[in-house]
């Protein structure tokens, strides 16, 4: 009994060390580095694109994106991960979110994540009036699809 417990654990153990190494080597190359390491481990989390297409439709009455798209409420999402807080030209950012930018924030996987949970509690002073997705499936799945707007 105990031998087999201790097979099991094993196995857990060196399946799951195996697996990480190769995850955190592998970030996603359409992803401009550096990204953190919880970055490199989202990144291989399985997501709904299709779930998350949904979850977005509470994000275009003020984001628009595409190749036509246009600053609306809030600036256009297109290229988000990877990009700079607060780079949009010509759209007019709170100073709290291009403050951040200037200090080094750039919209990872894992940054949008913690943003997206609680805008508010992510950079006080930021103007985006959404209160937060708090599922965390729903946040993942909607950044999988984030990552295909261009
Ligand atoms: C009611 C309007 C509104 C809704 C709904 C909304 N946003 Fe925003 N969003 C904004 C505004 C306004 C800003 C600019 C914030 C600032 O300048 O502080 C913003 C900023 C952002 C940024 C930062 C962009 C950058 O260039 O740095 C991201 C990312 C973002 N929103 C994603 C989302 C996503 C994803 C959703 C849907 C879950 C969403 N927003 C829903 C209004 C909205």
């Amino acid at each position: 009994m105990r031998s087999q417990f201790v097979c099991a654990a094993l196995f857990f153990f060196c399946g799951f060390s195996a697996w990480l190494p190769n995850a955190l080597a592998t970030p996603d190359p359409d992803i401009p580095l550096p990204i953190s390491k919880s970055d490199a481990l989202m990144l291989h989390i399985p997501t709904d694109i299709e779930n998350g297409a949904r979850i977005f439709a509470g994000c275009v009455g003020c984001h628009d994106s595409g190749p036509s798209a246009l600053n609306r409420v809030g600036p256009i999402l297109n290229d988000i991960i990877g990009r700079k807080a607060g780079s949009i030209e010509g759209y007019d950012y709170s100073k709290a979110l291009v403050r951040a930018g200037k200090n080094g924030l750039v919209w990872t996987p894992y940054k949008l994540d913690a943003f997206l949970m609680s805008p508010n509690d992510f950079l006080g002073g930021n103007k985006m009036p959404f209160v937060g997705l708090k599922d965390e499936r729903e946040r993942r799945d909607l950044i999988g699809y984030l990552k295909t707007l261009k």
